[in-house]
């Protein structure tokens, strides 16, 4: 096992390779462990980041673009929309997926692009692998226009039973045996951890308000797992 898989923590070398690795299976992976969900989520997200035909969207650590290509949807043939991620694998398989959108490699946590530029900047399940959290989202302020709108779609540890129960049983013993017949135990051992030692909604509701966002809400749907964080850059 990876050192720091099952703690949750890898350094972004290992991040990287480990999405690499696990590109070609993790469509597939997403939507056998959410029973097609994730879609629908993806969708929520997107209603949270208000944008309409003509916007211009930055979706951080995009991977296979799934919450990339649902904006784009939104803003039409008049808008852009950008995904970015670090994984070139992750991202050529966004590529087939969308040739139309804008695909770029770059770390969430030192963006290529200059401040107040979009008008929404998104991230799906990818803020929980930040090395620096706080930095990830001061990243995402800093390139949205005053204004605009920053949307976290993240999972989340329900503490109720008998939803803590379920997830545990589904997070801990599902997914990374679920992991293990995708081939790659460590990536899906990784994944629980990860969600565990990522704060919880009402941490990261404050987190968000730190990094400067104004009107930072957040919902929690799919029973308390999933939590979908936004919030508005106040305008100076
Ligand atoms: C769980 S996947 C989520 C992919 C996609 N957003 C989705 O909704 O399915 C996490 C992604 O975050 C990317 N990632 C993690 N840390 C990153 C960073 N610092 N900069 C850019 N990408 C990062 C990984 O390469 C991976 O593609």
């Amino acid at each position: 096992m990876a050192e720091g898989s099952a703690s949750g923590t890898l350094e972004e070398p290992q991040v990287e390779a480990m999405f690499d690795r696990i590109a070609g299976v993790y469509d597939l992976m997403n939507s056998l462990m959410t029973a097609g969900l994730h879609h629908r989520w993806r969708r929520r997200a997107v209603d949270l980041a208000r944008v309409g035909p003509g916007a211009d969207v930055l979706d951080v650590a995009s991977g296979t673009g799934d919450l990339a290509i649902e904006l784009a949807a939104r803003v039409g043939a008049g808008g852009s929309v950008i995904g970015s991620d670090f994984s070139e694998q992750m991202l050529d398989r966004a590529r087939v997926k969308a040739p139309q959108l804008e695909w770029v490699q770059a770390n969430a946590l030192a963006l290529p692009y200059e401040e107040n530029r979009f008008d929404a900047v998104t991230v799906g399940f990818g803020a929980r692998n930040f090395s620096d959290l706080d930095a990830g989202l001061a990243e995402m302020v800093r390139v949205t226009r005053p204004g605009g709108r920053v949307v976290v779609l993240e999972i989340t540890t329900p503490t109720r039973p008998p939803l803590s129960t379920f997830f545990r049983l589904w997070f801990d013993r599902l997914v990374p045996l679920i992991g293990r017949f995708a081939g790659d135990p460590d990536a899906y051992s990784y994944l629980p951890s990860s969600v565990r030692r990522f704060p919880d909604a009402r941490t990261l509701a404050q987190r968000l308000s730190a990094a400067g966002l104004n009107e930072v809400a957040y919902l929690l749907t799919a029973g308390g797992i999933i939590a979908i964080h936004s919030g508005t850059k106040p305008v100076v």
